[in-house]
């Protein structure tokens, strides 16, 4: 039977964080080849959604003061919008936290299990007893046993190079609450893979010839290396359970789980996903990544499809991305190093010209770089100066010296239009076939090619000149001139589709297909509408304005960033001994008790205090205030001797108080008065604000503003 329809997935980007332009190389990548399916006439759909399990998003969600689900779905929803303004296109969008992952996943290892492919066996893994989890290799810290650096990863020393294992770490910590981590042996449960091989060996064997070479080159290494059985299970919270006696503790390995959702966001979205993923004689799935995803769609995720002994579809064609990096370093949230996608929508430049930028520097066989100079440069050079402007000047020549009527050629066409036909055809047809291998940096280069071409013939035929002195050569160039336009229009709609929709405008055409390449379809008489300038020109002064703006310094993290507010709940009060001004509190901070020390007395009576729950700072230096201990201390808006302290009546003892946007850096430590007073705490408008870096930013819990009624101006301490 023949293959009638094509499935086209993106990797699922971790929902953990938000994506930059380096992540979104690969959504893009999808998105433009499901674009040149669709107007090619195929059957495509185009999957797409999010990675949302695993240590990372339980991570986020204990720095955020949120719970995992919070998290996933706060950035499930950036996600959504950065896609969306990148113009990604997809048929089915999900999320692998949905409940039909949940049961598609149970259902796939009960098939595996029923069938002999799940294996048990115990591990040894660092336990912390403070945070009362398993910490993965890359979530302990701890002196590097080579080198002797301090903030070693459990999986890799970032100074020296080692590979480590965390045992191997001297003085280990957790990264979350710096305690030092137990070891426990746990059980866990195997996907056997040198059980399932002989099976996956000829199914490899069919397909890699349709593979990129760093593709079949690695996977080959991990079949050399011998296959060994891969723990699909976790002792984490956030997760798929695992329906299996003894597991209740633990979830599904997110490398199991997210590729199951390739499936499940298809028949979350469409009733007839058997006809995709239950169809390998029809469909030919397509799958797009980066270099560090391969194994697991070339073993691990296969592995699992086969082990169920159903039909499922597994990937005929794998497009593998390496990475494009930022100004000569990586990208980095944490250091406010490169653009990532909000940052993007801020600066003002259209989502056409960062997919032009990431796809002709697409990274196809070596990591290639985003820097803003050659961005400049391109977006001049080459939309501007290239394509932009063959657009315009064709269209507006129209538009001024034939009333806005395409031109009635000479015919038949003289030779030198036939030759300039010939070589236009010859580039559309390079183009195509490089689509269809889904080399899509060298396609995008044949369409600027095309457009090159074009603007050598208005060059040479000079159209401003033959309107007086050779009508007939003048209509005949810029009657294919129109023509070419019109096929730029269709060539660059899988890359640039506001592009392909303005261009489409101006020349007042709709219902392009890839059948209409090369065919003369403007007609003489045709009408186009007035022209508009398609791209804008970047100057060096905003090159410069974004080079400083996405480097990292100037951008000094907020100072809030350093202090850990939370909600407390006041448990008792009673006087100080020895200082008639101060209170001795007793405080609930969720997972502990604390006592601080506060200057309230002679402004509230004690008992108005108990119960509260209040706000405070809690890694303050501890200090002793005449003889009594301080751990912590508690903010009160105060303007002259008016006095009131700050309060989250809604929000539960422990949880963070936070404003929009900055992340608390845990692991800087215990923090000074000064950099209290760095934050620039202040009420306006009956809000408790930051006015740090600028634009105040108020505080909140996740439940709640924090609201004081207190005049502007009030300060804050
Ligand atoms: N979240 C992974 C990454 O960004 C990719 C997951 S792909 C899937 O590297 F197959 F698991 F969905
Ligand atoms: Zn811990």
């Amino acid at each position: 039977m023949k293959k009638d329809r094509v499935l086209v997935t993106s990797a699922l980007p971790y929902v953990n964080n938000v994506p930059h332009l380096g992540n979104l190389v690969c959504v893009i990548s999808a998105d433009v080849y499901a674009r040149y399916l669709r107007l090619k006439g195929e059957n495509v759909i185009y999957v797409l959604g999010t990675d949302e399990h695993g240590t990372t998003t339980e991570t986020r969600a204990l720095k955020e003061g949120l719970t995992p689900r919070e998290v996933c779905d706060k950035y499930a929803k950036i996600h959504k919008k950065i896609y969306d303004w990148f113009e990604c296109s997809p048929d089915c969008w999900g999320r692998s936290s949905s409940k039909h992952n949940h049961e598609l996943t149970k259902d796939i290892f009960l098939k595996l299990l029923r069938n002999g492919y799940i294996i048990e066996s115990e591990v040894e893994q660092a336990y912390c007893e403070k945070c009362q989890r398993f910490l993965s290799d890359r979530y302990i810290f701890g002196v590097c046993p080579f080198c002797g650096y301090e903030n070693a990863r459990g999986d890799q020393c970032e100074k020296c190079g080692k590979l480590l294992e965390p045992k191997m770490l001297l003085q280990p910590r957790c990264e979350i609450c710096s305690t030092t981590p137990v070891f426990k042996r746990s059980k866990h449960l195997f996907i056997d893979l040198p059980k399932i091989e002989p099976k996956l060996r000829k199914w490899i064997a069919k397909n890699e010839s349709k593979w990129s070479l760093n593709a079949r080159t690695m996977t080959h290494a991990w079949l050399k290396e011998g296959l060994q059985p891969r723990c699909i299970t976790r002792d984490l919270k956030w997760g798929i359970p695992v329906p299996y006696k003894g597991y209740e503790n633990k979830v599904f390995y997110s490398w199991f789980d997210a590729p199951i959702a390739y499936i499940s966001i298809t028949k979350e979205n469409r009733t007839d996903w058997r006809e995709w993923w239950l169809n390998p004689e029809r469909v030919n799935l397509v799958q797009f990544m980066g270099k560090d995803n391969i194994p697991f769609h070339t073993i691990l995720f296969p592995a699992s499809l086969i082990g169920t002994g159903d039909n499922y579809t597994l990937m005929n064609e794998i497009s593998v991305n390496e990475y494009l990096n930022y100004e000569g370093g990586m990208f980095s949230k944490s250091k406010h190093v490169g653009v990532f996608g909000d940052d993007a929508i801020d600066t003002g430049i259209k989502p056409d010209v960062y997919r032009y930028y990431i796809m002709v520097n697409r990274p196809e066989k070596t990591d290639t770089e985003f820097a803003w100079e050659d961005f400049m440069e391109k977006n001049n050079n080459e939309l501007v100066a290239n394509l932009g402007n063959l657009v315009y000047r064709t269209t507006s020549f129209v538009y001024r010296f034939m009333n806005g009527l395409a031109p009635n050629p000479k015919k038949p066409l003289p030779k030198y239009a036939q030759e300039f036909v010939k070589e236009w055809k010859a580039i559309v047809t390079k183009i195509d076939n490089a689509l269809a291998k889904i080399e899509l940096k060298r396609a995008l280069r044949g369409v600027m090619e095309l457009s090159k071409l074009g603007n050598r013939f208005f060059q040479e035929h000079q159209p401003w000149k033959g309107i007086k002195e050779n009508p007939d050569e003048a209509n005949t160039t810029i009657y294919l001139l129109i023509n070419l336009v019109k096929d730029l229009a269709i060539l660059v709609a899988p890359y640039l589709p506001a592009t392909s929709c303005g261009i489409q405008e101006q020349l007042r055409i709709s219902g392009l297909s890839w059948a209409s390449l090369c065919q003369l379809s403007i007609e003489p008489g045709h009408t186009i509408s007035k022209p508009k300038i398609l791209f804008e020109k970047i100057d060096k002064a905003k090159v410069e304005e974004l080079k400083a703006r996405f480097s990292g310094q100037g951008k000094a993290e907020h100072p809030l960033a350093k202090l850990e507010l939370r909600v407390a709940e006041v448990l008792s009060v009673v006087e100080h001994p020895k200082a008639d001004k101060l209170y001795i509190l007793k405080i609930n901070l969720g997972k502990e008790q604390r006592q601080i020390i506060a200057g309230l007395r002679g402004h509230m009576p004690k008992e108005d205090l108990v119960g509260k729950r209040i706000v405070v700072v809690a890694n303050l230096e501890p200090a002793t205030l005449r003889g009594e201990e301080s751990n912590g201390m508690l903010l009160a808006a105060v303007k002259g001797n008016q006095l009131r302290v700050l309060e989250a009546p809604r929000s539960k003892p422990g949880m963070r108080v936070y404003a929009e946007g900055v992340e608390f850096k845990s692991g800087l430590g215990r923090i000074t008065l000064n950099e209290l007073k760095e934050a620039k705490l202040a009420v306006e408008q009956g809000m408790v604000v930051s006015r740090a870096n600028g634009k105040p930013k108020p505080l909140r819990t996740k439940h709640e503003p924090i609201k004081v009624d207190m005049p502007d101006g009030s300060s804050v301490e």
